[in-house]
């Protein structure tokens, strides 16, 4: 028999809520044969008041250890802005090298979304995770003068950049559509730009059957809006990956819905899953937040594991559930992670 061997940190806020649903999703979908053993973390705001830590080397090489993580949300109004993002998230995204930052975005029949029309809206971003204006890479001078100065210096690489390019090529290759969008502001961002450009268009000559256009940043944001089936994949930088991906997840069905998968691609150490959402604390412990977002999580760290039958079963499931929650009262957290339970095991 095999195992399944996973971190869980269900962090602050409503975390602690939507990752309960999804471990209920994922005991009901694994096969008899798998053991799912599950080591819970307690990472986030309280223990940082308690103990002034984020993230140790301790805590990552407890976590080196698991198969995967599954996360529900870091972050509290108690603890000052960037410390729990760069200390703890952050942090781990950079020291297991996530550099696949996989945010899909699909309006499931039902759902609402701020769209005129029947928009057709079925794509990935591949935003990248690891480079970019996140590095932390600056600094400021004569700070709290008049005369400050602030830095934040984006880091690219042609190692990084053609990692991240390669991982969104062969998933545009894999679909039907085989269609990939490089989004970046090369018009602007010259050095940056150039680099992603460059590299793209050298990779994109090994996929002569993908179809690719490269659009601005600020158009993208337009097009998501106006023409969303106009993408299938999109890959781009750290930063325009963020903007980007919310405004994704606003026109397909709200940030209740929005999955993603913090991948290292090469196993050297555990992808970690969680929703696109924060922690929420103006709803936490009510029973209100859905936890469909940390269930198709879980949907996203079963395919990278190689469980894609049972990847596959949850989607349906919560295409389902979308589709008969349509213009119903909303549900609680615990009813909704029932229903979806029930409908895995079926
Ligand atoms: C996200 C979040 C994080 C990011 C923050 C909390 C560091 O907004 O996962 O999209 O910017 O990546
Ligand atoms: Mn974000």
């Amino acid at each position: 028999s095999r195992i399944l061997n996973l971190a869980v940190i269900p962090g602050d806020g409503i975390g602690q809520e939507v990752v309960a649903e999804g471990l209920k999703v994922l005991s009901a979908v694994l096969p008899q044969d798998v053991k799912l053993e599950t080591k819970e973390y307690d990472f986030g705001a309280r223990r940082y008041h308690a103990t002034g830590e984020t993230l140790t080397d301790a805590d990552l090489d407890a976590l080196k250890r698991h198969d995967a993580i599954l996360l529900g949300a870091i972050g509290d109004p108690s603890v000052p802005s960037g410390v729990l993002e760069r200390g703890f998230l952050l942090k781990l995204r950079f020291a297991f090298d996530h550099h696949v930052n996989l945010r899909p975005s699909k309006l499931l029949p039902g759902v609402a979304t701020p769209l005129a029309g029947e928009p057709q809206i079925d794509f990935v971003v591949v935003r990248e995770g690891t480079e970019g204006p996140y590095t932390g890479n600056g600094g400021t001078i004569r700070k709290g003068t008049e005369h400050e100065v602030a830095t934040e210096v984006s880091v690219n690489t042609a190692y990084g950049v053609e990692r991240v390019v390669r991982d969104a090529f062969a998933r545009a290759q894999a679909r039907p559509r085989k269609k990939l969008t490089l989004v970046h502001k090369n018009n602007v961002l010259t050095f940056a730009g150039h680099l992603w450009t460059n590299v793209f268009d050298r990779v994109a000559a090994e996929y002569p059957e993908v179809t690719t256009e490269y659009i601005h940043v600020d158009a993208a944001t337009i097009y998501l809006v106006t023409q969303p089936e106009r993408f299938d994949v999109i890959v781009t930088d750290n930063l325009f990956g963020d903007i980007i991906t919310d405004l994704a997840a606003a026109v397909s069905g709200g940030i209740g819905v929005a999955a993603s998968g913090n991948i290292n691609p090469s196993g050297a150490f555990p992808s970690m899953f969680e929703p696109v959402h924060g922690s929420a604390p103006d709803i936490a412990g009510q029973g209100k937040a859905d936890p469909t977002a940390t269930v198709l999580s879980v949907a996203l760290l079963l395919r990278h594991l190689g469980y894609e039958t049972e990847a596959a079963r949850i989607e349906d499931a919560v295409s389902a559930d979308l589709a008969e929650r349509a213009g119903q009262p909303a549900r609680s957290t615990a009813r909704i992670g029932d229903a979806l339970a029930v409908r895995v095991a079926g």
